[in-house]
């Protein structure tokens, strides 16, 4: 069954966002097309901590139970009765297929009891639009990084909707690195913050850990040898998790040097990509691009290249509704498009194939 999406943009109209592909509950009112005027979010952080690492079955569970207070509270903080959404737009992927079904069934249960027209939305599409929120005259064409616990990808985009991949992570993503290396030495889930933190508090030298260079000579990233060259480097310090305080010496020149290998990837592949191809402005986007070292470094490439840096605040940096409330407003609903309630998750869906 489809619910019409009325003759076209609704410009003025509240949009209701549900993000559940991973681990957090997200939901976030957006007015017309870009004032947020709630975005709430339950992480699970606590439920996996104990892992190291996301549990697909037990992060579905919590989605859960969570997506129906999440929601309530997203309406109660933008003073909005369901009766005023005019679009619920939801995420059918990339993602964890349970995760991503509840909110899609969440969503379409709304959509079919209040005759609201859904739409479905690409995860990274979200991301891609994360810095618009607070940023909207980004210029066109922009080189965009996406940079997560679950990708690593480099996008040029001449536009909304025209994004071609111009290198992705041929083994872990960037986050998943963060998160391996903290499990390794014994710190806490989710790994990038805290290393980021610890690295920061570090006056000393880091370790050095040669950049991966790929066999064919393509520009695509790799985190996994960095991550082997760290256990090596622990298991020659001795390093035993939790025998010691983080702060240790025999640690943080270990996580220091992690921290500037990840970087140095990632910034040494924008420039590549900057000098031959020129984009006006260079987007940082998904839970990675909160890295201190990573924004110092990207904001310090910009200015000596004379390209723009954008990039959204930090907790509309991670995985947010506000973002898939965005990109469906703006970018499908408002151009006429909308999703039938057959809509179903596809959880390995490319950004590249998410254009109109
Ligand atoms: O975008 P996100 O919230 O979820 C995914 O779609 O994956 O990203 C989560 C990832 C985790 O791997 C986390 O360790 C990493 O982002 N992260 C960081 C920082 N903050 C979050 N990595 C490095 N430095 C940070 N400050
Ligand atoms: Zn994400």
């Amino acid at each position: 069954m489809r619910v019409d999406a009325g003759s076209g943009p609704a410009l003025t109209a509240l949009t209701l966002g549900i993000e559940t592909s991973c681990d957090d509950t997200s939901a976030a009112v957006l007015h017309g097309q870009g004032r947020i005027l709630s975005s709430v979010g339950s992480s699970q952080t606590a439920l996996h901590a104990p892992f190291g690492g996301i549990g697909p079955e037990l992060a579905s569970r919590a989605h859960l139970a969570n997506i129906r207070p999440v929601v309530a509270e997203a309406l109660r903080q933008a003073s909005a009765g369901l009766d005023q959404i005019r679009l619920v737009a939801v995420p059918r992927g990339p993602g964890l297929i349970g995760s991503l079904l509840v909110g899609i069934n969440y969503a379409k249960a709304l959509c079919y009891s209040r005759q609201i027209p859904l739409l479905g939305v690409n995860h990274l599409e979200g991301h891609f639009f994360s810095p618009f929120l607070e940023h909207p005259k980004i210029e066109f064409p922009v080189l965009c990084l996406i940079v997560s616990g679950g990708h690593t990808s480099l996008y040029f985009a001449r536009d909304f909707g025209r994004y071609e991949l111009l290198a992705a992570t041929r083994d872990d993503a960037a986050g998943e690195a963060f998160d391996k290396v903290a499990k390794m030495a014994g710190l806490p889930y989710p790994g990038g913050p805290v290393i980021d933190k610890l690295a920061g508090q570090f006056d000393g030298a880091g370790h050095r850990f040669a950049l991966p260079r790929l066999s064919d000579g393509s520009d695509d990233f790799s985190f996994s040898g960095i991550k082997t060259a760290v256990l090596y480097a622990l298991a020659r310090e001795g390093w035993q998790p939790g025998e010691a305080p983080p702060e240790d010496p025999r640690l943080m020149p270990i996580l220091k040097g992690f921290q500037e290998a990840v970087v140095e990837q990632l910034v040494t592949r924008m420039e590549g990509f900057i000098r031959r191809r020129p984009p006006r402005s260079l987007l940082l986007c998904g839970g990675v691009a909160c890295n201190s070292l990573l924004r110092r470094r990207s904001l310090a490439l910009g200015e000596r290249l004379g390209v723009p840096v954008h990039y959204p605040s930090p907790a509309l940096t991670t995985d947010n509704a506000a973002m898939v409330a965005r990109v469906g407003a703006f970018h499908h609903f408002g151009r006429g498009r909308s999703d039938s309630l057959d809509l179903n998750a596809d959880t390995a869906w490319s950004l590249e194939a998410a254009g109109p």
